[in-house]
């Protein structure tokens, strides 16, 4: 499968971060989103992080300057027509991507992969939106995207042998590592860092120790680069509840219950650093 051109929905942290590496690697990115507000401040957060990347020696200045020229930022979703490709990256609200996924069915060429970057929605049920649940997939990035190694490249039980073998070699030519898993609610990456950061949540909530101690004990005891609860405030404390929910919902276990405290906290708006309130203050 020839890809060129990739179009992303959503210029949000995932949005972005996927259009910087997709770019980063030589394709052509149409980056869609609702608003042209959103787009700038996407467009603006790449400029930034190439930026930081060019500091680093990582990429040059030539290469920072021919990435962004090939990102056309664009609020008409027509426009992502001419995709090879088009990864989803919007709010994490089933409603939201039902609507995203018909329309790109009805808009994209027959043989155009439609790749979800949902992190618990069942690729299975937005496969089956559309006309195309052969060509339908999760393709999992993780926060920072310009960083982070993995793709986890998640299978709906329609997804084909063909389509999943041209999403990892997608993945492999963004210098990601590939990583196949089944559809389930939270995939694996999910359904095992959620009930960690929830449980962090109920050793704060039950004063066994601070949020300060429950991550200097998994910096300093288990090398972890964030604390569970900076981890929990880095990803939104919406999405994580959104998550806790998902695996509640479809797994049916009680012990994937979301902490009492992070409902509290999502109740008064203390959504982590993109609020500038969480288990700290930004
Ligand atoms: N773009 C480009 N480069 C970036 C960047 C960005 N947005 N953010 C950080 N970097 C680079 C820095 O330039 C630096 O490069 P260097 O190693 O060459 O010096 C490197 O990344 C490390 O950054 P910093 O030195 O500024 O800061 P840290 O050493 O504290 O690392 C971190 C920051 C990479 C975020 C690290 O703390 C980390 O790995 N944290 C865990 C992140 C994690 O677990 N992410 C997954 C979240 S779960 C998810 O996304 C899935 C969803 O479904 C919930």
């Amino acid at each position: 499968m020839d890809i060129k051109a990739v179009g992303v929905i959503g210029a949000g942290t995932m949005g972005n971060g996927i259009a910087h590496v997709f770019a980063r690697s030589g394709f052509s990115v149409v980056l869609c989103d609702v608003e042209q507000r959103f787009l700038e401040r996407g467009l603006a957060t790449i400029t930034k992080n190439l930026e930081r990347e060019v500091a680093k020696n990582k990429v040059t200045a030539e290469e920072k300057a021919a990435a962004l020229k090939r990102i056309e930022g664009v609020t008409e979703r027509g426009k992502l027509a001419e995709c090879d490709v088009i990864v989803e990256a919007a709010t994490e609200k089933f409603e939201i991507k039902t609507e995203i996924f018909r329309d790109l069915d009805r808009l994209a060429r027959p043989e155009v992969i439609l790749a979800s970057n949902t992190s618990s929605i069942s690729i299975t049920k937005l496969a089956a939106l559309t006309r195309r649940p052969e060509k339908v997939i999760g393709m999992h990035f993780f926060n920072p995207v310009p960083v982070m190694k993995l793709v986890e490249v998640i299978r709906g039980l329609a997804t084909s042998q063909e389509t999943f073998a041209a999403v990892r070699e997608l993945a492999v030519k963004l210098e990601k590592t590939p990583v196949e898993v089944n559809d389930a609610p939270g995939f694996v990456s999910n359904r095992v860092l959620m009930p960690l950061l929830n449980e962090a949540m109920f050793a704060v909530m039950e004063g066994v120790a601070t949020a300060e101690a429950v991550d200097e004990v998994f910096k300093l005891g288990m090398a972890h680069p964030m604390g569970p609860l900076t981890l929990a405030d880095f990803i939104g404390l919406d999405v994580c509840l959104d998550i806790m929910r998902v695996m509640q919902e479809g797994l049916g276990d009680p012990k994937y219950r979301p902490c009492p405290l992070l409902i509290k906290m999502v109740d008064a708006g203390w959504l982590g650093r993109k609020s500038g309130r969480g288990f700290y203050r930004y």
